[in-house]
């Protein structure tokens, strides 16, 4: 049995415009310790996945579909049994480190409250454990450190104190949305590299999102493809890198940056930009950016099919020699 199963999960927001629907019958699975790529450009609705799963959705958002993770359903739970899969069994971690660092408050203290409430540990064993954490994700002088307030820390660092806290309680699943957008390629490598190694030493499954199919290289077991709210394609890390078969996905590819190439200015990019959600297109949604539009994608939206090497993709493109 997967550690999460997702089927059909589907996000719909109520807007004064209409009802958007964020996330689009979503079907993925995830083995304990293994690692799921998410990704897509902005506006996909790859962070609404992943609240709909932690049940963070803003107010207008509503969830459907099934979502059973660890054998226990966790769409529509109650608040107080979310807290606890929350703090406990799933664990999140952000962009922007600030969303969950309390600014005001010692890291050290931030670290030890999570144990003392979390895992009953007295203030002693709290201090210890949050110092061994921190020494995990390889924060230098971690016991000085423990004294220091957020705004202290280079961003990498911070982040580094997010991941620490993420796994202090040490959940089977830790959802990382974006964690290193906003930090510079070097630090970024650091972060990824450090949340491969803790993966091995705590077998922690990842759910990791972005918009950059670079960053999870080498790292995925399995990735998931997004587009308007839609899986455009899923399957083994292997198959999406190396056999990418859906048109987004290839562009996507095709936009990485190359370490050996100094030619920035001439890396090719998607034309155009993801369309409206609340003004798509009748047909694939990916149409008027796509190099192998036909007539048949401006009328009917290509169903996703799930194809014998356990890959699902959703396209019209040579549907017919793959079938
Ligand atoms: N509170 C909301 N009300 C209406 N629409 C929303 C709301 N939150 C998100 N959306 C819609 O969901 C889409 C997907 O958002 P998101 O999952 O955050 O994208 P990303 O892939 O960049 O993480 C957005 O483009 C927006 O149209
Ligand atoms: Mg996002």
């Amino acid at each position: 049995m997967s550690l999460l199963s997702i089927k059909n999960l589907e996000v719909h927001f109520s807007t004064p415009d209409g009802t958007v629907t964020a996330v689009n019958k979503l079907n993925f699975s995830l083995e304990a310790g293994q690692t799921l790529g998410i990704v897509g450009e902005s506006g996909s609705g790859k962070s609404q996945t992943a609240f709909a799963l932690m049940g963070l959705l803003a107010k207008n958002g509503k969830v459907s579909g099934e979502a059973t993770f660890d054998g226990k359903s966790i769409v529509g739970l109650s608040e107080k049994e979310l807290n606890r899969i929350r703090s406990e069994k799933i664990a999140m971690i952000f962009q922007d480190p600030m969303t969950s660092l309390n600014p005001y408050m010692r890291v050290g203290e931030q670290l030890m409250e999570v144990l003392m409430l979390h895992k009953g540990m007295t203030k002693a064993d709290a201090f210890e454990e949050s110092v061994r954490m921190l020494d995990a994700v390889k924060m230098p002088e971690a016991r000085k450190r423990m004294k220091m307030f957020p705004h202290e820390f280079s961003g990498g660092m911070r982040q580094r104190v997010m991941i620490a806290m993420a796994l202090l309680c040490r959940p089977q699943l830790l959802i990382a949305d974006e964690p290193t957008t906003a930090l510079d390629v070097t630090v970024q490598a650091q972060i990824m590299t450090l949340l491969s190694e803790l993966q091995r030493d705590f077998n922690t499954a990842i759910i990791m999102i972005t918009h950059d199919l670079g960053v999870v290289a080498g790292i995925c077991d399995k990735v998931l493809v997004m587009y308007a709210g839609r899986t455009m394609e899923y399957g083994s890390a292997r198959d999406i890198f190396y056999r990418p078969s859906h048109p987004y996905t290839q562009g996507l590819l095709s936009a990485i940056p190359r370490l050996d190439s100094d030619d920035m200015a001439a890396l090719p990019t998607i034309p155009g930009n993801p369309p409206n959600l609340l003004k798509l297109p009748q047909g694939c949604p990916f149409q008027d950016r796509c190099q192998h539009v036909s007539d048949i994608c401006r009328y009917s939206e290509p169903e996703l099919i799930t194809t014998s090497d356990q890959r699902q993709r959703a396209c019209h493109w040579l549907a017919e020699e793959q079938a």
